[in-house]
């Protein structure tokens, strides 16, 4: 028997979909160009980290729901899930998108739905429109083509599945109101129609949205630096206007989406996106500069003691209290500073995870006792309490 839904990338957003979808009774095949991955999904396991996803993905696969395959067959609704990472210049790559269409066109029927869920570049859902008609022109008018960007925070994906609205658009008003019917089947959250281009821009909007008002709390981080005043003493105050609401600054800005999306309209839209450009500038300097304060901080204890200092980095990760290390600020500093002198002395702290293959990792009470400066990268909660009597270069408000 066919299944009624393909989805095209079962990683972190395409593996959660697909069991979620399957848990309901529907006829799931999850498609990875990954052997491994197949075999593991297979096997009723998963191959990556994100609360409770192993039971469903078991049940369903036990009940014969959700498999798993190399390659696609036909079904009624086809999902694209796999990566829209960028190129080396910061433009969008599509890549995947185009090669998973590609697989399924010979498959697609009258009455099909496609829809896009990767996060993508805007006018991408109607290249794939063009593309599709190109080599089936007799399916013109005869499928639903939407957009659906995915917006779950990793670590509560099954809840915010769920639970989180949605933005849905079809290329056309048919295409929208099939895909609405096709997610109000799984999703409790409102489902929100528009057209495809808005979907696209509406995803990319709301992370360049974070990282613009990231950046401004950064930029008043490094004037407050020059002006000797306290950044968070500051912006608590300014917060306590009623319509004043700045974040809080940290050493940049991490993650596979905030320090991503942005770019994906920086590119196609350069001099009308001057504000989310400079954004990302502002939070890739912030890091950059983080790595130099540090280095001043090294020459002035050289200075002051006779002797190089032995610093203490604590935090790798993205964010507080995550082991994802991928685009993040604090991986990038520590490989700065010890770029900038491979023989100091120097204890690197990551304490949500066990080992990294490159950096040595040293336990971070021990760390912050055997240093003489102790820089915080991350504000994870554990650093929150170490009783501190040396010098403490604070870039993310641990102690304030
Ligand atoms: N992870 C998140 O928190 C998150 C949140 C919102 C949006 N997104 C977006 O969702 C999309 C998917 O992200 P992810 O985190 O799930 O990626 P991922 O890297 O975890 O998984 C993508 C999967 O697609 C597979 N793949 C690649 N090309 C393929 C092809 N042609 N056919 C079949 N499989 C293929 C890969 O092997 C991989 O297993 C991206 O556009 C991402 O920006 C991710």
């Amino acid at each position: 028997m066919n299944p009624e839904v393909v989805t095209i990338g079962l990683g972190y957003i395409g593996l959660p979909t697909s069991a979620l979808i399957a848990s309901h009774g529907t006829n799931v095949l999850g498609v990875d160009i990954n052997q491994k991955v197949v075999d593991t999904i297979n096997q009723g396991k998963i191959h990556i980290v994100e609360p409770d996803l192993d039971k469903i993905v078991s049940a369903a696969v036990s009940k014969g729901n959700l498999t798993a395959s190399t390659k696609a067959i036909p079904a009624e609704v086809y999902l694209i899930v796999v990566p829209t990472p960028f190129k080396g210049n910061h433009e969008p790559d599509i890549s995947f998108v185009e090669a998973a269409t590609n697989g399924i066109i010979p498959l697609l029927k009258k009455g099909d739905l496609y829809i896009i869920e990767s996060t993508s570049p805007i006018g991408t859902t109607e290249k794939m429109q063009k593309l599709i008609f190109a080599s089936r022109p007799e399916l013109e008018g005869a499928i639903h083509i939407a957009y659906c960007p995915e917006r779950v925070l990793p670590g509560n994906v099954m809840y915010e599945l769920v639970e989180n609205d949605r933005v849905i658009g079809g290329v056309d008003e048919l295409s929208t109101k099939k895909a609405i019917a096709f997610y109000r089947k799984y999703v409790k959250g409102e489902l929100h129609g528009t057209n495809a281009r808005t979907a696209e821009m509406c995803k990319l909007v709301e992370n360049s949205s974070r990282d613009v008002q990231i950046a401004f709390a950064n930029e008043l981080s490094l004037i407050c630096d020059k002006a000797d005043i306290n950044v968070w003493e500051l912006i608590n105050l300014a917060n306590k206007h009623p319509r004043v609401n700045i974040l809080q600054p940290g050493c940049g800005v991490g993650g596979h989406c905030i320090a991503v999306d942005p770019y994906f309209i920086v590119s196609d839209y350069p001099m009308e996106s001057k504000i989310i450009g400079t954004a990302r500038e502002v939070n890739n300097y912030k890091s950059f500069w983080c790595a130099e304060k540090i280095q001043n901080e090294k020459l002035k204890f050289e200075i002051k003691h006779g002797r190089k200092p032995s610093i203490a980095l604590m935090g790798l990760a993205f964010k507080p209290n995550i082991d994802d290390l991928r685009e993040s600020p604090a991986k990038y500093i520590v490989n700065k500073v010890l770029q900038n002198d491979n023989n100091g002395e120097y204890f690197i702290v990551e304490p949500n995870i066990k080992e990294h293959n490159v950096f040595k990792l040293t336990d971070y009470k021990i760390a912050a006792e055997k240093s003489d400066i102790v820089v915080f990268l991350v504000a994870h909660d554990v650093f929150k309490h170490l009783t501190l009597n040396k010098v403490v270069i604070d870039f993310c408000g641990v102690k304030n």
